[in-house]
């Protein structure tokens, strides 16, 4: 599992007879790919069927954080709920509005794709490289990180965790975002720096925040993001729907049955 780290350690203990590894997950970071390839083992993987579930979620998450969904929950708890009031608990609307998405991979499209039926009228996206194809499909257009911070309303964070994005987003990063900005994240935690993540909500500088994943997983309850009123963190569930982890378990086990059987993986990452 992604909360499983699989390094010397845990290679070595298990020892010689060791044929295959096999994760449920289609990001592989917690798994130490130097590790693998000198010892020559197969690496399975679960790509593809988690996107749509996946994408649903950041979907949410956006939406949740734009419009101000735990505050909103938390004032009718606390009775807080009084007359109709015309400015009270105003999130921000995707009409015409930009969307930026770091790593514009399978799930970067599809969570594109979703927005763009709620009003979103431009797709920017920053990573490695152009993505024509998907570019053209969602006549989304490809510019540098900082340029994709400055003019985006919606930021979203749909790339692997590598030693390239590992804390991109910094207090930096953030200071560059409109201050009507709302930021979501449901790759991985470590591409944020959290603690710069906080001051960034405590001083303003974005006005929202969506996170499936943090740092630590699972996260302390006595965590300052926690405590924040305009940050909605759900315990990395992006792929949690039964017909999706359905799928995953599966491709996990054909993977295992295949490298014990000495047979090709059918999706590998090695
Ligand atoms: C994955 O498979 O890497 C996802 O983060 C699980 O939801």
């Amino acid at each position: 599992m992604l909360t499983d780290k699989v390094d010397d350690e845990l290679l070595d203990t298990a020892g010689q007879q060791l044929k295959v590894v096999s994760t449920m997950s289609v990001g592989y970071d917690h798994v130490d790919m130097e590790a693998i390839k000198k010892r020559k083992l197969p690496l399975g993987y679960t790509p593809d069927v988690l996107t749509d579930a996946t994408a649903d979620l950041t979907a949410l998450l956006t939406l949740a954080a734009a419009r101000r969904i735990k505050e909103s929950i938390d004032a009718v708890r606390n009775g807080e709920w009084r007359e109709w009031r015309p400015n009270w608990l105003c999130g921000s609307q995707f009409t015409q509005k930009t969307l930026g998405v770091v790593g514009l991979g399978r799930i970067g499209e599809a969570v594109a794709h979703r927005l763009k039926a709620f009003g979103i009228s431009q797709v920017l996206y920053s990573g490695r490289s152009e993505k024509p194809e998907a570019s053209k499909r969602l006549q989304a257009q490809f510019v540098p990180f900082d340029e994709l911070l400055a003019k985006s309303d919606y930021v979203i964070v749909c790339c692997a965790l590598t030693k390239e994005t590992k804390e991109m987003f910094n207090y930096d990063a953030f200071k560059k975002m409109k201050r009507s900005a709302v930021f979501v994240n449901s790759a991985r935690g470590g591409i944020v720096q959290q603690d710069d993540l906080v001051r960034a909500l405590e001083d303003d500088l974005i006005a929202a925040a969506g996170l499936d994943v943090t740092t630590p997983e699972p996260l302390p309850p006595t965590s300052k993001l926690l405590q924040l009123p305009n940050c909605i963190v759900v315990p990395h569930i992006g792929s949690a729907t039964l017909e999706t982890r359905d799928q995953m378990g599966l491709m996990a086990v054909r993977n295992l049955e295949a490298g014990i059987q000495d047979k090709a993986l059918p999706t590998s990452v090695l």
